[in-house]
């Protein structure tokens, strides 16, 4: 792979693999991406495609998934780290916030020890992890922090249970936080306000993110950069506007069909005709053939390269699209 000096988040033929009753499952299949210092690339694909697995992958949470391919974090490979430097990765480097706060959050502890938790296993003092755990429940709008951080869990709305996920991933000042559908369990409003404290903060601390999620009204809004996974890997790379108003792939141009307005409410990856294709039924060639309008036999036999597209940043992996471009 070609080294990024400016990168700070470098993923390169990242694979993921399984076993299902004994037989090997590929979910992840050569995945890369790029994110640099305070950059928001937004992941999105339609449910299945591998989203949260890769998330997962990057930050090695799963043992029982086999990883290939490189992570590299700073210029740093996270796959070579042992496990200890790992969890040092893991909140003070990267951030990592889920989309179901209720699994994430411990219900046996008051959110004061759940958000000031990083920075007391960092060696900070119990009164100064303290504080700043108040400063960034305050930055995340939890209003009267100090009272609220002697509640627990069950005593919090699911809008402010996501602000303290939020504030746990957030209070060790990571470089990149990694998102997880985390608005997708509220309700529209809560969504929105939420967003906005992320949108925020990040251009407070120049925080990259990496936001996975099915809402292409939240892309438009959020994100610099978009990435469209299908089948475990990715099939599109663009800057934002650039997605919107040129997608490549036949299967983003199936994504955005239908939707009238980028600046509507909630705007949901329209179900396209056909279903996904299940990581241990993945066939030769492209994996989106079999829904493809501009499928030919080519695509049955040759697995298509992310190829540059249109403009600068802007790739796409289809043969028929590219290499039509190219002649
Ligand atoms: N631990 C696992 N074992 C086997 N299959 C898994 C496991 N985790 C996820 N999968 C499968 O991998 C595929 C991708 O899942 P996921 O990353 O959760 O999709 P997304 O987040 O894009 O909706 C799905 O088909 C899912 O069923
Ligand atoms: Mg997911």
């Amino acid at each position: 792979m070609t080294v990024d000096s400016e990168a700070l988040l470098q993923v390169s033929g990242l694979t993921v693999d399984v076993r299902v009753e004994a037989r090997p499952v590929r979910l992840v299949d050569g995945f890369d991406l790029t994110i640099h210092r305070g950059e928001r690339v937004a992941l999105v694909g339609e449910s299945g495609s591998g989203k949260s697995v890769t998330a997962r992958a990057i930050m090695r949470l799963d043992p029982d998934m086999t990883l290939g391919g490189t992570v590299a974090f700073r210029g740093r490979d996270l796959m070579s780290l042992t496990d200890k430097q790992m969890r040092g990765v893991r909140g003070s480097q990267i951030g990592l916030v889920f989309q179901d706060p209720l699994r994430s959050l411990n219900p046996l502890k008051t959110i004061g020890a759940q958000v000031s938790e990083p920075l007391r296993l960092r060696g900070v003092s119990q009164s100064e992890a303290w504080a700043r755990a108040r400063e960034t429940l305050d930055s995340l709008g939890v209003v009267n922090a100090a009272e609220r951080m002697r509640a627990y869990p069950f005593e919090f709305s699911g809008g402010m249970r996501q602000r303290v996920a939020l504030a746990i991933a957030l209070v060790a000042e990571p470089d990149l936080l990694i998102a997880d559908e985390p608005t997708t369990a509220l309700d529209t409003l809560v969504q929105k306000r939420v967003l906005t404290l992320l949108d925020d903060i990040a251009k407070d601390r120049g925080l990259a993110v990496l936001l996975i999620t099915h809402d292409l009204g939240v892309v438009a809004s959020f994100a610099d950069r978009v990435s469209v996974m299908y089948s475990g890997r990715n099939v599109e790379e663009a800057p934002v506007r650039e997605f919107y108003e040129n997608p490549g792939h036949p299967y983003s141009q199936g994504l955005l069909a239908a939707v009238p307005r980028i600046d509507r409410d909630v705007i949901e990856l329209r179900a396209m005709p056909g279903a996904p294709v299940r990581p241990g039924a993945r066939p030769e060639g492209c994996a989106f053939r079999a829904r493809c309008p501009l499928a030919t036999e080519r695509c049955a036999e040759v697995r298509p390269a992310s190829r540059p597209h249109l403009t600068p940043g802007h790739t796409v992996a289809c043969d028929v699209v590219t290499l039509e471009m190219a002649s």
